[in-house]
């Protein structure tokens, strides 16, 4: 997701830089984007000119020091709550004043984070949907202390890099995943009871509803750990057993099966 973030942003002009914590992980994110540039180029949708601006706007760091000038610093590590005020925690102090911290959390409480800093009015969500280099929706999420100028400047960072933002209030799921996710896991439900086979389960829904792709596939894009870390999230949050996670979806991620990016969710790749 931070390769596709920093790539949507180099492309509306903004000089981005990715910072991971090894140079494994920041030669993977550059595979990532040089390698869906170059299918663009191949396709003829993009210069070779064009592409090589995108390039130089990226670079990479696995020094978080190196963050202490950006004017927005979106973090999207794991959705753990403690790992992510961590980070806060040390954004705040290598971060200039001015810079505003942005959490690209799916669920967890954007309050939750800006409360460990001592900017809590300069932290809010920038919400990217899976591919975020495709998909044309961010979530401006807007916790209780965050300020008017906070959300104005988010809001014109989503404008400037060319996506459609939406403003919600910092409850679990935001918009989209509160709304998602049911569903996402009634299908778990409906595979279970054997009401239909997951083929025939996406191909209605794709068929039926005019959905780019069925829930089992949308699942394993958005990773099955991910998946099940959001649902115990909204469960927690709204005590609805529509939330509560399917056991096969605990299983699968037991068994390491966590969608394509393991080769193997519910469909092996
Ligand atoms: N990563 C990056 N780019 C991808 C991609 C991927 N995994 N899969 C496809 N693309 C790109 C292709 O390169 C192509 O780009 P181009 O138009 O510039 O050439 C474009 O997407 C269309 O791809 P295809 O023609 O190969 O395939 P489709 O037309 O079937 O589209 C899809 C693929 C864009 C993934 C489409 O099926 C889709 O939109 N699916 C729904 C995705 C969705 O609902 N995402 C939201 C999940 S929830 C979420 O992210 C929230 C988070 O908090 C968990």
């Amino acid at each position: 997701m931070a390769a596709g973030i920093a790539e949507v942003a180099a492309r509306g002009g903004i000089r981005a830089i990715i910072r991971a914590r090894s140079e494994a992980s920041l030669a993977s994110a550059l595979k990532q984007i040089n390698g869906g540039l170059s299918r663009q180029v191949e396709k003829g949708k993009l210069d070779v000119a064009e592409r090589d601006r995108i390039l130089a706007n990226i670079s990479t760091t696995t020094d978080l020091r190196k963050l202490s000038d950006c004017d927005i610093i979106i973090e999207s590590v794991v959705e753990d709550l403690t790992t992510k005020q961590e980070l806060f925690r040390e954004l705040d102090v290598i971060a200039k004043p001015s810079a505003i911290l942005a959490t690209n959390t799916s669920t967890l409480s954007v309050v939750e984070m800006a409360k460990v800093t001592k900017r809590p009015d300069q932290v809010c969500g920038i919400h990217f949907f899976n591919p975020a280099t495709v998909l044309p929706l961010v979530e401006i999420v807007r916790p209780i202390t965050a300020s008017d100028d906070t959300i104005s400047l988010a809001t014109e960072f989503v404008r400037a890099i060319g996506k459609d933002g939406v403003q919600v209030l910092d409850r679990a799921g935001f918009i989209v995943n509160a709304l998602l996710f049911p569903y996402l896991n009634n299908a778990i439900r409906m595979l279970d009871a054997g009401t239909a086979s997951m083929e025939d389960i996406d191909t209605a829904m794709k068929g039926g509803c005019n959905f780019p792709m069925g829930p089992f596939a949308l699942l394993d894009l958005v990773g099955l750990d991910t998946s099940l870390s959001i649902l115990e999230t909204l469960h927690a949050s709204f005590g609805d057993d529509n939330f509560a996670p399917h056991p096969r979806l605990r299983e699968l991620v037991a068994h390491g099966r966590l969608g394509r990016k393991t080769k193997a969710g519910f469909y092996v790749y």
